[in-house]
C-alpha cells in the first residue's frame, strides 16, 4: 500500500505498535518466569498488565480513527525478543541472568519509547488531541518502566552478577579461556 499522507504513516506505526504490544504479551510471561529475582519477576508481571492496558488505548485510538484495530508484523520486536530467548539458552549464574534480562527488557522499552514519541508526534502534528492523550499515557508508562528496570538493576542486581565474576575469575582460568 503506498503512503501518501502523515495521517498513512501514522496509522502504518499503530499498527506495528499494536503487533508489536501483542508479541510482548505473549513473551513477557515466559521471560517473568526466568527471572530469579522477586522484585525483577514482579516488576515484569507489572508491565504484562501494564501492556494488556496499552493495547486497549491502542483499540481506543484505532477506533478514534474509524478503523479496526489490526496489526502488522512488528519484525523489530521480533528480533529483541528472540535475541532476549537466545541469551536465555546459556547457562548464567542467577544474578547474571537477572542481569540479563534487565539488559534485553530495556532494548524493547527503548524500542517502545522511540515508537511511541514517533506516533505522539504525528498525533500532535495531526490535531488528534484524544490520541495524543492514549498515546501520551502509555509513552510515560514505557518510560516509567524502563527507569524502574534501571533502579532494580543499580540497585542489587548488577552488583551481584559482578561480584560472582570476581569470585569465579581465578587468573589461571582467565588465561585458559582467552
Ligand atoms: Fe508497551
Amino acid at each position: 500500500m503506498k503512503l501518501n499522507t502523515l495521517q498513512d504513516l501514522y496509522v502504518e506505526e499503530l499498527r506495528d505498535l499494536y503487533n508489536a504490544e501483542n508479541q510482548l504479551i505473549k513473551a513477557l510471561p515466559k521471560i517473568a518466569d526466568e527471572a530469579t529475582s522477586d522484585e525483577l519477576r514482579s516488576a515484569l508481571e507489572d508491565h504484562l498488565d501494564q501492556t494488556k492496558e496499552q493495547i486497549e488505548r491502542l483499540d481506543e485510538v484505532f477506533s478514534n480513527l474509524g478503523s479496526a484495530s489490526k496489526g502488522k508484523k512488528c519484525v523489530a520486536m521480533e528480533g529483541l525478543i528472540k535475541e532476549c530467548e537466545e541469551l536465555l539458552k546459556e547457562e548464567m549464574e542467577d544474578s547474571v541472568k537477572d542481569a540479563a534480562i534487565i539488559g534485553a527488557c530495556q532494548k524493547i522499552e527503548h524500542y517502545e519509547i522511540a515508537s511511541y514519541g514517533t506516533v505522539c508526534t504525528y498525533a500532535k502534528l495531526l490535531d488528534r488531541e484524544d490520541d495524543l492523550d492514549l498515546l501520551g499515557q502509555t509513552l510515560d508508562e514505557e518510560k516509567e518502566a524502563d527507569e524502574n528496570l534501571t533502579d532494580i538493576a543499580e540497585s542489587s542486581i548488577n552488583f551481584e552478577a559482578a561480584e560472582g565474576e570476581e569470585e569465579e575469575e581465578a587468573p589461571a582460568a582467565k588465561k585458559k579461556s582467552k
